[in-house]
């Protein structure tokens, strides 16, 4: 794509960052209407919502477009995501506000407009932390989530060796489905999204900073589905259990 000099069409980069995801996902739509359901089931049609690692917002926008009295904030730690998602979103009336913080870093809740929630959810996001930030987002959690609220986790949380049959038997399925050369056309829509979105000179100084903070950044730690209960639990839900799952890509469901 070559470089432009209008304003950039930032709803067209969603679209493209949504296409992108569903590559390799494509079970994305079906994970986020699940999660929108038990939303509703659980907390009717007005709450508000923390999205942890919202990328340029895909999940907030669904969520506020089927529940208008409901209000959402988005947190990434990505200056380009957040960037695009404003840009294609705004506030949707001033129900979505943009927070930068790192998840699980001390003190990150900080930076959040308000101190409870009536929810939170994630997608394909929380693989990225490492045991302590999990550990320290979920205490986190246990206290800003209202009682009888609700977290989601929608994301690749794998058996383990604690499963290890299992654990092998989701990753052959993965080869299966995936193949080495398919699988390279599959990422290969994430890094072309990457590499265009880096030549969009509007892009220009949130590419420097996302430089900068992915060179502390850690590598996708792919936390086991038991470490997450088990964290879950400490902090206090009372109710932790998988409600959807295709393998390992499954929906983490707990209540406070
Ligand atoms: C694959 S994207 C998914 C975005 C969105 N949830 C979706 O489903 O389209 C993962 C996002 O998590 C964010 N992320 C990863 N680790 C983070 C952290 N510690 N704090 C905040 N955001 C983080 C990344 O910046 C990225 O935008």
């Amino acid at each position: 794509m070559a470089p432009s000099r209008t304003a950039p069409d930032w709803k067209r980069w969603l679209g493209r960052w949504d296409e992108q995801q569903e590559s390799f996902n494509p079970d994305r739509e079906r994970r986020f209407g699940t999660m929108l359901d038990l939303l509703e089931a659980g907390l009717g049609r007005r709450f508000t919502v923390l999205d942890l690692g919202s990328g340029p917002g895909s999940l907030s926008q669904r969520i506020l477009h089927r529940f208008p009295a409901a209000r959402a904030v988005a947190v990434d730690y990505d200056p380009v995501v957040r960037r695009i998602g404003e840009g294609a979103l705004g506030t949707l009336g001033g129900r979505l506000t943009w927070v930068d913080a790192k998840l699980g870093q001390p003190g990150w809740s900080r930076s959040l407009p308000r101190p409870r929630f009536d929810a939170a959810v994630s997608t394909t996001a929380l693989h990225w932390l490492t045991p302590a930030d999990l550990a320290r987002l979920y205490g986190d959690l246990g206290r800003i989530l209202r009682p009888g609220g609700m977290f989601l986790n929608g994301d690749y949380l794998p058996s383990g060796r604690r499963e290890p049959h299992l654990d092998r038997l989701e990753r052959s399925v993965v080869k299966i489905r995936f193949p080495r050369k398919r699988a390279g056309a599959e990422w290969g829509a994430w890094a072309r999204w990457w590499d265009d979105a880096r030549r969009v000179p509007a892009l220009r100084a949130e590419f420097r900073e996302h430089d900068r903070r992915s060179a502390s950044h850690p590598k996708r730690t792919d936390l086991t589905l038991d470490y997450h209960v088990r964290r879950l639990r400490a902090a206090g839900f009372r109710t932790v259990a998988v409600v959807w799952q295709d393998l390992a890509n499954r929906v983490l469901y707990a209540r406070r």
